[in-house]
Parts: C-alpha cells; sequence; structure tokens
C-alpha cells in the first residue's frame, strides 16, 4: 500500500517503523515527519489540508494515518472522505471528545459512563458554589479547548481552585481555551492508558499501558507529554478490562452514533482505577505518546491491516495478535524541557555490540532534525530508547541500556519508568 502518515513525532516514527517491518512492502510517506523518519519512507510538507488531498490523490495514497489531535479537532478527516480517500481518524465533530472537555463530560454524563463529578461553567458564581461544595481536596480545574496538555490544574486549596478558574475565565491562563471551566473532584488512584482501535460499530482493545506524566522520578515536577511508558502493565486484570469494554467503550460508540457522530480512530481512554472501579478521566482521539512507541512494536498482527480495517468498517474481520513480551520506553528529553527550547544538539548513537540488546532494543526518533546528514536534537522530547523482553525487567534493563548508548548534549531522562508495575511484582 501507499501510505502516508500525518505527524512529526516519536509516535509517527513508530506507526511507520512498525510498517516498515511488514512481510508485504509499503511506501510510506511522513507529513511533516522529522529528521529521522526519511530513513524509513519520504517526508513532505503541505500544510493546506484540502492541498494535502489533492496530492494524496495524485500520488495513489491508499490508507492514511492521522498522529496527533490537531488536524484532527480541524476536519483532516472530512476533507480526506470528501475526496473520497481512506483516512483512519475521527471525524471533526466526533474529535470534539479531544477538543472541548465540556462535550466529552457532557457525553460521558449523558451515557452514564462513569466520570469524576463535575460541574461546567462560564460562571465564577457557579465554580465558586461547586468548590464550597467539596469535602475533600485536592479540587481539578480544566480549560475546555486543546492546550497542548497543560489545561489542567490540581488545586490543593480552595482559594487556589477558584484562583485558577478566575486566570482561566479571564482568558489569561489559556485565551479562549479558558471561557468555560471544568471543576471537578480529584480521583485517588492509579492511571492507566487504554486504547480502543474504533471503525464506529466495532473495536479492537490493545493491552493497556502505563504513561509517567511528571517531568522527575517518583512522578515529581511539571506535566509533560509523558517520559516513558510500558506495556502491558499488570495493573489491570480481565475484569477490570471487562468493566472498560462494557461501560465504557461500548455506550461510547453506542452514544456517538446516536449523537450523529460516529466514532472512528483511536479512542484513548484516560483510566483512574480507584478501589477495582475504572472511572473515565478523558478521551483522546488519537494515540498516546509515549505509549504508541511501545504498543507498535509489540504487535503480532500488521499495523497497517489495522488501521485499514478501521478506516473502511471492518474490524470484526481483525484479529489482534500481541507479542507475548512487554515493552518499555524511556523518553530522552533536552536540557530545558518541558519550560523552554533547548539549543541544538548533535545526537550520537555508540555501535552496539551486545547482540540481545541489538535485538531486542530499538530508537524511536522524535524531536530531531537533520543537517548535513548529522541528526541534532531540536525538540523538548527527542527520542525514546524502547527495550523487549520477557518481563518488565528485562525489557527496562535493555531501555536503559540503550539509554546509555545514546548522547547529545543536555540529555535528560526518568531513571525510574515502570515503576509501580516493578512494586506489585516484587511484593
Ligand atoms: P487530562 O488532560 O484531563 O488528562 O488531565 C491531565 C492529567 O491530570 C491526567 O492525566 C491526570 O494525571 C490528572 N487529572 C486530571 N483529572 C483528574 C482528576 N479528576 N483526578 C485526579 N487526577 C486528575
Ligand atoms: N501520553 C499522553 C498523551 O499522549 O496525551
Amino acid at each position: 500500500m501507499n501510505i502516508l502518515i500525518l505527524g512529526s513525532g516519536g509516535r509517527e516514527y513508530s506507526i511507520g517503523l512498525a510498517i516498515s517491518k511488514e512481510e508485504q512492502e509499503h511506501n510510506i510517506t511522513f507529513c511533516p515527519g522529522n529528521g529521522a523518519t526519511d530513513l524509513i519512507g519520504q517526508n513532505i510538507n503541505i500544510k493546506d489540508y484540502n492541498e494535502l488531498a489533492s496530492w494524496a490523490k495524485v500520488n495513489k495514497i491508499d490508507l492514511t494515518i492521522v498522529g496527533p489531535e490537531a488536524p484532527l479537532v480541524d476536519g483532516v478527516v472530512d476533507i480526506f472522505k470528501q475526496n473520497d480517500l481512506t483516512i483512519f481518524g475521527p471525524s471533526a465533530k466526533a474529535a470534539q471528545l479531544e477538543g472541548s472537555k465540556v462535550y466529552m463530560k457532557n457525553i460521558l454524563k449523558k451515557y452514564n459512563i462513569p466520570t469524576a463529578a463535575f460541574v461546567e461553567t462560564s460562571s465564577q458564581n457557579e465554580a465558586d458554589e461547586f468548590i464550597d461544595a467539596q469535602n475533600t481536596l485536592p479540587i481539578v480545574v480544566k480549560a475546555d479547548g486543546l492546550c497542548g496538555g497543560k489545561g489542567v490544574i490540581i488545586a490543593t486549596s480552595k482559594d487556589e481552585a477558584k484562583e485558577a478558574v478566575k486566570d482561566m475565565l479571564s482568558g489569561e491562563s489559556f485565551g479562549d481555551a479558558g471561557n468555560e471551566v471544568i471543576v471537578e473532584e480529584f480521583l485517588d488512584g492509579y492511571e492507566l492508558s487504554v486504547f480502543a482501535i474504533c471503525d464506529g460499530d466495532n473495536y479492537v482493545v490493545l493491552p493497556a499501558a502505563q504513561d509517567h506524566k511528571r517531568i522527575g522520578d517518583g512522578d515529581t515536577g511539571p506535566n509533560t507529554g509523558g517520559m516513558g511508558a510500558y506495556a502491558p502493565t499488570p495493573l489491570v486484570n480481565d475484569e477490570i478490562y471487562q468493566k472498560i469494554e462494557d461501560r465504557v467503550i461500548k455506550p461510547t460508540l453506542e452514544g456517538m452514533k446516536k449523537e450523529d457522530a460516529p466514532f472512528e480512530g483511536v479512542l484513548f481512554i484516560g483510566v483512574m482505577v480507584v478501589n477495582g472501579e475504572p472511572i473515565i478521566l478523558e478521551y483522546n482521539v488519537r494515540f498516546g505518546d509515549p505509549e504508541c512507541e511501545i504498543l507498535m512494536p509489540l504487535m503480532k498482527s500488521d499495523v497497517s491491516e489495522l488501521f485499514y480495517k478501521g478506516a473502511t468498517k471492518q474490524l470484526h474481520n481483525f484479529k489482534l495478535e500481541m507479542k507475548d513480551e512487554y515493552g518499555v520506553a524511556v523518553v530522552m528529553a533536552s536540557k530545558n524541557y518541558p519550560y523552554s527550547s533547548s539549543v541544538p544538539a548533535e545526537i550520537i548513537v555508540d555501535d552496539i555490540h551486545d547482540e540481545e540488546l541489538l535485538a531486542n532494543s530499538h530508537i524511536s526518533y522524535a524531536g530531531v532534525t537533520k543537517e548535513d546528514d548529522t541528526l541534532l536534537a531540536t525538540g523538548g522530547r527527542v527520542l525514546l530508547c524502547v527495550g523487549f523482553g520477557e518481563d518488565i525487567q528485562t525489557a527496562r534493563n535493555r531501555a536503559y541500556a540503550l539509554c546509555g548508548q545514546v548522547h547529545f548534549s543536555g540529555k535528560k531522562i526518568r531513571t525510574d519508568i515502570a515503576y509501580q508495575a516493578l512494586k506489585i511484582q516484587n511484593k
């Protein structure tokens, strides 16, 4: 197939890498891709979606896969479908599940899907009433619109929560994205990322992953896009998966059909498991990054077939097979991440002589640029060292062994990826 992948991060690199390893050969194009994706396919840079659809027609693209949320919310799927192109992802309307937290919470409420008690409002008084009525702290305040993962404040006092509401409603903290806010109760549990690949009617659930969002070891410091992930996580069991299917995925797909916005694409379910019960924190409408970077290589079934069948309503004919192993991904970030950009730094990867490490690890490139054949670290999250093994400890040892072979000035990693899983396994 001729396959077009939209995006430029480690997530899109990992989708391309998995497809490039399939038995059947494919031609892969990234738009815009990064400084390393051109080793897997070609990079193009077309910003206008109508122009991109014309390019896809002329170049006989059989399948387009969309990585990030912004093009989905902006309607790239609608435009491609109007041009009779096959594209995997939700319509702009269905992408509101991520584009608007108010829309998402109202869908959860309307279809009785378990979520934190909340109020949605654009009135300070209404928010204050909800805050005053809470018996426990912290209290969570969220801006309605897309804020690049930064629109959530976990307030440790009622005054702080009210202040956060004020800053959002005034437009000071997040501009128009804060015109409406959600104030909700804090959920105390462990957080999982569950991905359902959906074709509007049917779905395939991938093994649950766990992300590490804070910059520092032990989950300290500011939130990031994610500093590492692993899968499958032993923090879920069949009972929890079943509850997620019955109480979350099925009613969401049924509900979205009733809303005239059938959900096609990746439903990323942010779950908090509280006393064995899955409660929904949020939906995203695309793969998580870094979760994607471990789930793609763990798939034994063809990734291109999964997405093609997802895009053409054939998921009832798809059999998911996963490799019988674990994956751990450690993000290597640049010096000033997540605060500001860092000066470009050359990336050097040592030759790896350990056969086992070579066969069971790889790099997924993200914020990199190529200049005269030199790979430079130019983004916040630069690359991921991904290790595999028959258990989490082995996979993790390999991911960290690979980290030791990769060098650039100012490189920064977390040293405790998968710690929660290892803690329960070592009990
Ligand atoms: P969101 O953008 O809604 O995923 O929120 C970002 C992060 O904030 C989540 O991944 C959670 O770690 C945390 N969070 C959001 N809502 C809550 C909540 N109600 N209780 C506890 N933590 C939350
Ligand atoms: N890893 C979390 C996200 O992609 O939003």
